[in-house]
């Protein structure tokens, strides 16, 4: 999620950017899609919009009926026109819409930053049973974190938008991770471009070093949560 939150699609940029980047041959069909291309934001904002209020609910469900809501923040975002087309490009494929919204999945990304890891897990068992939802993919970097460190779980999910036309899925990446996880993922992100994405074995080892770190703060916050758990059910008469 590097784009600026909130950033808007606009048919302008997009050909600025395809302009720009010369590969791809703008051609009468090529014209079209960009018209198309207009619609498209529109559509993922409401699937952002959709799946904010799903969550809003859970959320105050939680609230109500643990006294806490697990979920800490979200935020979420549209990726930018220059870097779907730099994806696209990067990725081999032609510029379509039909290839954008096949093989581009974190154009709508949402990012849930969560207490516990046990939450997480428990998010995502609630997200899958859902009906109004449908995970098409699970990446869970937290059981199997990247050789860098990383760790978060990703989904891909696919939201119903009702629509004049029908109902139309439209993709969504979420990123579900702990406070601990996001602190360590922003700070990696900061120094992966401060370092111009070639990190000094180092600092990579030390960053490595960190995640653990980071990992190992998650696991005590929930060896606390259990005490504390059992000493308050110990409380009752
Ligand atoms: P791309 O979508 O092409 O990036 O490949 P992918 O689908 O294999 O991506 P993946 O699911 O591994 O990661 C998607 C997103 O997770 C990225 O765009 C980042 O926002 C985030 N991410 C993944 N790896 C890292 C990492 O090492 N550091 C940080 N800070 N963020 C990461
Ligand atoms: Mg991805």
């Amino acid at each position: 999620m590097d784009e600026q939150e909130g950033t808007q699609l606009t048919l302008n940029q997009l050909q600025v950017h395809v302009k720009d980047m010369q590969q791809w041959q703008i051609n009468e069909d090529f014209a079209k899609q960009i018209e198309d291309f207009k619609t498209l934001p529109v559509l993922y904002r409401h699937a952002l919009n959709e799946l904010q209020n799903k969550i809003d609910v859970i959320k105050s469900e939680w609230q109500v009926r643990d006294g806490f809501s697990p979920i800490e923040h979200v935020k979420s975002r549209i990726k930018e026109p220059k870097s779907i087309l730099q994806k696209m490009q990067r990725k081999g494929y032609e510029f379509s819409l039909g290839n954008m919204e096949q093989y581009i999945h974190d154009i709508a990304g949402m990012r849930i930053v969560c207490a516990f890891v046990k939450d997480i897990y428990r998010l995502v068992d609630h997200l899958s049973a859902r009906e109004d939802m449908r995970i098409l993919e699970i990446k869970d970097y937290i059981a199997h974190p990247k050789p860098n460190g990383y760790q978060s779980l990703h989904l891909i999910i696919a939201i119903p938008l009702i629509l004049l036309e029908g109902t139309r899925w439209v993709k969504v990446e979420i990123q579900l991770r702990t406070l601990a996880m996001d602190f360590w993922a922003s700070m990696e992100h900061i120094l992966y471009y401060k370092f111009d994405k070639q990190l000094p074995a180092h600092v990579a080892e030390e960053l490595k070093e960190a995640a653990r770190a980071a990992d190992e703060l998650d696991q005590k916050m929930l060896r606390l949560r259990r005490e504390i758990l059992e000493l308050s059910e110990g409380d009752g008469p």
